[in-house]
């Protein structure tokens, strides 16, 4: 039995950091064991320009742990107006590593989102010729769509027009949450991509909803059934290069959460790698672990995979259950709080 791996550092392709109080709490977890991050630009307001980006980053280069070689990655949320020259100026100068689809009203943060895709045509064309990737949260948001249908319809009416569309569009098809997405990415795969969170790989919407509510576990995209949770886990394990690693850790203060309408996101930085580690080795997988979550991701960013690595041992701990953030009922649960964990990172 396997009990001690070492893998090149990982990177998480799909992060939230938010801003402030709750950045400088929640930053340091994934700080300590990943090399780079994909940070998701919703804030409020957005990140939405060239300008924003760069003043965005300074803040969290700032809100980094002394001596950590951590380094963000920026991204523009794109809206109905968003200029194709500010985006090509950003993505030239270094500040933004792609530009990130938010449909208006899909999940947290999202009411500058996308409401008409005829207007980002110009956009997407110029991505296309420059090389940036596109990054979608991946779900259409209509009266006539069922909530666990979202990414299914997503794929039918958009995606795979676009795929057509824009033949040397790199994208990536974030969190992904349904067998279909799974499948969708593989048949679309080298030009499109798929993150793949931890929960999405453990829960079921039995976890979420059949034993008493569990509001931490309300996400964007939901999680899905149990045919689903297996595709996922078996689309990560089998270290294909179309699949790689975005925990899309989101933290909320508490009352934000646990509220008549809570918000979706969950705080899972702290226990992320491990969390792959413990999928990977129940799948027979561990030594595919280091593609999924140090190679494949950097591979179709098209950047180096990092140098250095991290050792996970199999040695219990426990997880604490919330992060403290200063500020009036700011702090942050934690998913899987309180569990026994059974991977640790040792070095
Ligand atoms: O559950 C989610 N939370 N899904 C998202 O897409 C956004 C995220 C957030 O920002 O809280
Ligand atoms: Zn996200």
């Amino acid at each position: 039995m396997t009990t001690r791996i070492t893998i090149r550092k990982p990177d998480d392709w799909h992060l939230h950091v938010r801003d402030g109080e709750m950045l400088k709490a929640v930053l340091p977890f994934t700080a300590k064991h990943f090399g780079r991050a994909i940070l998701m630009p919703n804030l409020v307001p957005p990140v939405r320009t060239c300008a924003d980006g760069k003043a965005y980053r300074e803040r969290v280069i700032a809100a980094l742990p002394r001596g950590s070689t951590f380094k963000p990655l920026m991204t523009c949320y794109l809206t109905d107006d968003t200029d194709p020259d500010d985006v090509e100026r950003g993505f030239r100068d270094g500040v933004f590593t792609g530009v990130k689809l938010y449909p208006a009203h899909a999940t947290t943060n999202s009411a500058y989102g996308v409401t008409d895709y005829n207007k980002i045509t110009r956009v997407l064309e110029r991505m296309e010729k420059i090389g940036m990737p596109f990054l979608m949260h991946g779900e259409y948001v209509a009266t006539d769509v069922d909530i666990f249908d979202r990414e299914k319809v997503f794929i039918e009416r958009l995606l795979s027009k676009w795929i057509r569309q824009f033949p040397g569009l790199r994208m990536i098809l974030e969190h992904l949450s349904s067998k279909e997405g799974v499948d969708f990415v593989k048949s679309a795969a080298p030009q499109l991509g798929g993150t793949i969170t931890p929960y999405h790989m453990m829960l079921t919407r039995n976890d979420w909803l059949g034993h008493g509510l569990k509001p931490y576990m309300y996400v964007m995209p939901v999680i899905k059934t149990e045919r689903d949770r297996l595709a996922l886990r078996r689309a990560a394990a089998s270290g294909e290069a179309c699949y790689f690693l975005g925990t899309d850790s989101a933290p909320h203060p508490y009352a934000k959460k646990v509220s008549v309408s809570g918000i979706p996101g969950m705080f899972n930085a702290p226990v992320a790698i491990e969390t792959y580690a413990q999928v990977f080795e129940e799948e027979g997988a561990l030594d595919k672990l280091e593609a999924f979550a140090s190679l494949n991701g950097p591979k179709h960013y098209r950047m180096p995979p990092n140098e250095e690595t991290i050792t996970l041992e199999k040695t219990p701990w426990t997880a604490p259950e919330e992060v403290k953030v200063p500020g009036p009922d700011q702090r942050a649960l934690i998913y899987r709080g309180g569990e026994t964990i059974s991977w640790k990172v040792v070095n």
